[in-house]
């Protein structure tokens, strides 16, 4: 395929605005898969993408497209449709010449088009603005293209008004795609040069890894280096996705498509890695980042007897995302489990789901933290704030787009749905990493008489303490059971108790009268339900009151 005739591009939409439904428009238009069999958003494979609606693997398609006279091989690259993903989103974008950035004709310019237009301005794209949904009543699509002028400088007239769902002058995005996007760059001549933008893992066939090529040729039987891990592997298998893999004998600088080599792991074949030719080495692709974890959370099966099974599913399901770090770890209270660091709040959530639907496990997840950088030294004295406005910016009489640095311990728990809620559903949120900054954060004891609980043992905020330790005395009060004697339970900062509740006495069932077989019966339920006890001092604390406090839903 002359690579003038090749176009690389991607979708980029903040939620729900219509990515998945206009990608299915343009496989179906070009004929790529059959319009009449319900084939609704092909791209998206996962249960989990079905029911949340959402991309989180992407997915990718070559369609060929004839355009007075001549043939066309436009790859549309798809990309992970959220903010925990943008590591993933920035590198199939640099595989791409061009992007399709859709805006939703009714909500106008949301905090994910914002993000999206700057990671493709950044990786000097063109972008092409598309307000989709013109069919819905309350469509506006002269006040969007107002705000794509304002807010990305992209006069007016260059955006194509479209409905996805209707397929109305959905032709003429393909169209633009051909016009306004440049085929890419490459040198079919110079030694190979394929960026890894994608993996995922398949039981029988191992690693495939999604490719586009810089440089070179690939065919079946060449030997390639991971410029990353330096290990050497013989390519089994290339070809392309139509939008499922379809083997061809070599694949040419300027294609992407997909090859297999016998890695065993997806971390063998990371996103924004390189590939090349052994003995052949070449500079590889910039911007490669190792995944690195933003969010951690403890997971246990809810009965030990489920350890290795989970232990099982997952191996199997990191096997499919390398940015998942996995550590074992034990908790007096729930037993053997693992730390768990994710990418952000949502790939946590996905991944406890795909456990639960794919592996059927039933797992507890722990309130999830932060990365803390512990420096031991004076310089906490400095003063910290917690949300620091940035800017603002009118993006038209209705929206303002305002930009803070936040903590990221802030964000984690309940933020976007407080967003949401005060927002009434208007304000939509998104996050980059701004690094680590100094703060005055505190070590968190709970106390039950005077003996501290290790399970409980928390990193705060100075100024959030008091109520974080409040909430948790105030869990812990409400499932522990009563004991023969009253129970203190703190909140203390080192010595200092910022917090208290008191648990009551519990009056010995032998007072309450009554019948005997009773008696006996709650006796020995207690009996039973002390086996699963542990003694904190004199306190005996059942595993169901850790899970209470720990859980996160
Ligand atoms: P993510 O994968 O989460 O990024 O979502 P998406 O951008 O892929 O959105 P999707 O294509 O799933 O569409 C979201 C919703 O909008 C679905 O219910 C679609 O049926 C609907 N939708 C998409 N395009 C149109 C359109 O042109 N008109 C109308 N009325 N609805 C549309």
């Amino acid at each position: 395929f002359p690579v003038e005739n090749i176009r690389n591009f991607s979708i980029v939409a903040h939620v729900d605005h219509g990515k998945s439904t206009l990608a299915d428009r343009l496989l179906e238009l070009t004929g790529t898969i059959d319009k009449t069999k319900n084939n609704k958003q092909v791209l998206d494979k996962l249960q989990v993408e079905r029911e949340r609606g959402i991309t989180v693997k992407a997915q990718t398609a070559s369609l060929f497209y004839n355009c007075e006279g001549k043939q066309y091989l436009l790859n549309l690259i798809d990309t992970p449709g959220h903010v925990d993903f943008s590591y993933e989103v920035s590198r199939s974008l640099s595989a791409c010449q061009g992007v399709l950035l859709v805006v939703d004709a009714n909500e106008g310019i949301q905090a994910q088009t914002v993000a999206n237009f700057f990671l493709a301005f950044e990786a000097q794209l063109s972008v092409i603005p598309v307000i989709n949904k013109i069919d819905l009543k309350n469509a506006d699509p002269e006040r969007v293209e107002n705000q794509i002028e304002k807010v990305f400088d992209i006069p007016s007239d260059e955006c194509i008004k479209i409905s996805a769902k209707l397929g109305t002058n959905v032709e003429s995005v393909l169209q633009a795609v051909i016009e306004r996007i440049p085929p890419p760059k490459v040198h079919r001549k110079n030694p190979l040069r394929a960026l890894v933008f994608d993996s995922t893992f398949d039981q029988y066939r191992g690693v495939i890894a999604n490719v586009a090529l810089f440089d070179g040729v690939v065919s079946k039987g060449d030997k390639i280096v991971s410029a990353h891990t330096q290990k050497t592997y013989e390519v089994n298998e290339v070809g392309v996705l139509n939008p499922n893999e379809q083997p061809t004998h070599k694949l040419y600088a300027g294609q992407v498509g997909y090859l297999i080599a016998g890695m065993k792991n997806v971390i063998e074949a990371q996103i924004g890695d390189t590939l090349y030719l052994h003995k052949q080495p070449v500079e590889p692709l910039p911007g490669f980042k190792s995944a690195k974890p933003m969010v951690f959370a403890g997971m246990y099966p809810v009965d030990q007897s489920e350890y290795n099974n989970l232990k099982s599913a997952i191996e199997k399901l990191t096997l499919n995302d390398s940015s998942v770090t996995v550590h074992r770890d034990s908790s007096l209270a729930l037993g053997a489990g693992w730390r768990l660091g994710f990418l952000g709040l949502l790939h946590m959530e996905v991944f406890n789901q795909r456990l639960e639907q794919e592996y059927n496990a039933s797992v507890i997840l722990t309130t999830p933290t932060v990365p803390y950088k512990a420096v031991l030294s004076s310089s906490k004295l400095i003063k910290a704030r917690r949300a620091v406005q940035k800017n603002m910016i009118f993006i038209d009489q209705n929206r303002v787009m305002l930009k803070y640095l936040f903590p990221l311990n802030e964000i984690v728990v309940d933020f976007y749905d407080s967003l949401k809620s005060l927002s009434s559903g208007y304000a939509s949120f998104d996050y980059e990493d701004a690094g680590y900054q100094t703060a005055e954060l505190v070590k968190m004891d709970i106390l039950l008489n005077g003996n501290t609980v290790e399970e409980l043992v928390t990193v705060v905020h100075k100024d959030k303490a008091h109520s974080i330790g409040k909430a948790i005395c105030e869990r812990l009060k409400d499932s522990l059971p009563r004991q023969l004697f009253e129970i203190a339970i703190q909140a203390a900062i080192g010595s200092k108790i910022i917090a208290r509740e008191t648990l009551p006495i519990f009056k010995n069932i032998f007072q309450y009268g009554g019948d005997i077989t009773r008696k006996m019966k709650l006796l020995k339920r207690q009996a039973e339900g002390k086996k699963k006890l542990r003694k904190i001092g004199n306190v005996e604390v059942p595993k169901d009151a850790f899970i209470k406090v720990l859980k996160t839903r």
